[in-house]
């Protein structure tokens, strides 16, 4: 039976493994990471049903199909309890096997597709598709996008803060060969080194206090899909050997295992810092740099291509509308000449909350903008701005913003669309309050 199953299977699976008893098949579980057992109910010396509720308990989270000769209504119940994915009955013929190998298979992505969902909704409040633009800039990117989605190339997107690299990210995936597996964002600023650790490569049961159980990672979730690095730049130095590691060897391993996973996945990562910078400061590893930017793409910041403002603006007032069960809001001409020569250091990000806010407001807020614009003016005195650099206008803005809402970080960052966390960097940089 065994011999039958192992050449009916090799040729349409990956790696077919064999056991011959309960014992075996626990080493080969050791050793390799497994998506689907085939397991008869009388093993040699053992009720395979037990021996299933055993490998359920010790964290095995992969498909299960049972096989038996002497099956009764009740064997079925208690197979299915303890986890079994499908139960088929000896002699059974070889579509029936396959047609329970394949069920398994889909059931597994549909249970992965829903972890990245949840994950999906939790971390991430993009829910734009589509590049909204007609400037060279935008025409050019598209391009690029078109040619580099088909690849399975490492890609690092680069750009400031707003100018829609995980728009980028999620375009790349949706016209890649891989648009039907998962999507998987990991923003790596948001969570602490060992956390993101542990969601990334996963862990087996007993790896640290509270990891009763084993649990898959990120890593695994995205398999046969695209796994996105946003933030890259705040992955902690150790962290980053690891991930070189994963990204050489295409392995993984989860925390306190000793089984090396094979990955099929394709990395795109993002960071709103220069990662030349960060590898000429010392805190990003030069080599997983080389790594990550196979293809690099940079981002136009919005004051570079304001040709699209008003159809950023018509996209976005579209989108928000329904949402907010608002109307959308005329914008006169003298309107849309301020928001053409506004700077938009928060980019398209920027814009989009103005659009928001107005629509909830009821009228489009330029007021705001206005002031903020003042201050920046007077706060840049006398300098003429040609010799202000990117950093001391970011900085000027960051303070206008800070100051219009009286020193409440929380509201600075939704207003200038970076998290609370960034601001807070950036404040300690300067050292602004
Ligand atoms: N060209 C564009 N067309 C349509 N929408 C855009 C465009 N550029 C940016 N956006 C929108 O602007 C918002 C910000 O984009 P996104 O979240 O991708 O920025 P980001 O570069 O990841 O920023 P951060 O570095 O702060 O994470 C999103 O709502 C996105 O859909
Ligand atoms: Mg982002």
């Amino acid at each position: 039976m065994r011999n039958f199953l192992v050449k009916t299977l090799a040729p349409r699976c990956q790696t077919v493994l064999e056991a011959g008893s309960a014992e075996e098949g626990a080493r080969l579980l050791r050793s390799h990471h497994v998506d689907l057992i085939i397991l008869d109910i009388a093993l040699p010396g053992q009720n395979g049903v037990n021996w299933l509720k055993d490998l359920r308990e010790q964290g095995f989270s992969g498909q299960v199909i049972l096989i038996t000769a002497f099956a009764d209504l009740d064997t079925a119940i208690e197979a299915l309890r303890a986890g079994a994915s499908d139960f088929i009955l000896k002699p059974f013929r070889v579509p029936q096997i396959l047609n329970a190998v394949r069920h398994c298979y889909e059931s597994a992505r549909l249970a992965r597709e829903n972890f990245v969902l949840r994950h999906t909704l939790s971390s991430s409040q993009c829910t734009g598709n589509g590049l909204v633009g007609h400037s060279n800039a935008i025409t050019l990117l598209s391009q690029t996008l078109r040619r580099v989605a088909v690849v399975n190339s490492t890609v690092l997107l680069q750009g400031e803060s707003g100018t829609g690299k995980e728009l980028v990210a999620r375009a790349l995936h949706a016209l890649s060969p891989r648009a039907q597996g998962p999507f998987v964002p990991v923003n790596c600023a948001s969570m602490s080194p060992e956390l993101i650790e542990r969601e990334l490569f996963g862990h087996a049961k007993g790896a640290f206090t509270g990891a009763t159980k084993a649990r898959d990672g990120l890593f695994y979730y995205a398999q046969g899909g695209t796994l996105f690095l946003d933030e890259v730049a705040e992955l902690p130095l150790p962290l980053q050997a690891t991930l070189l590691r994963a990204l050489e060897d295409l392995r993984i391993r989860p925390l306190g295992s000793e089984q090396l996973l094979p990955v099929d996945v394709r990395i795109i990562a993002a960071t709103n810092r220069s990662l030349q910078e960060e590898v000429a400061a010392g805190r990003f590893r030069k080599d997983l740099y080389y790594r990550l930017q196979v293809v690099e793409i940079t981002l136009p910041p919005l004051r570079e291509h304001k040709e699209d403002i008003p159809d950023l603006v018509q996209h976005f007032m579209a989108q928000l509308a329904p949402v907010l069960g608002a109307t959308p809001l005329e914008i006169t001409p003298a309107e849309m000449d301020y928001l053409m020569q506004y700077d938009w250091p928060g980019n398209a990000r920027e814009l989009r909350n103005l659009i928001e806010r107005s629509l909830i407001l009821g009228s489009l807020n330029v007021s705001a903008l206005y002031a903020m614009d003042k201050r920046q003016a007077s706060a840049a005195g006398t300098m003429p701005p040609a010799t202000t650099d990117l950093h001391t206008l970011e900085k000027q803005h960051i303070r206008a913003i800070l100051d219009s809402v009286q020193g409440d970080k929380t509201q600075a960052a939704q207003l200038l669309g970076i998290s609370r966390r960034t601001l807070e960097r950036r404040c300690a940089e300067w050292a602004l309050p």
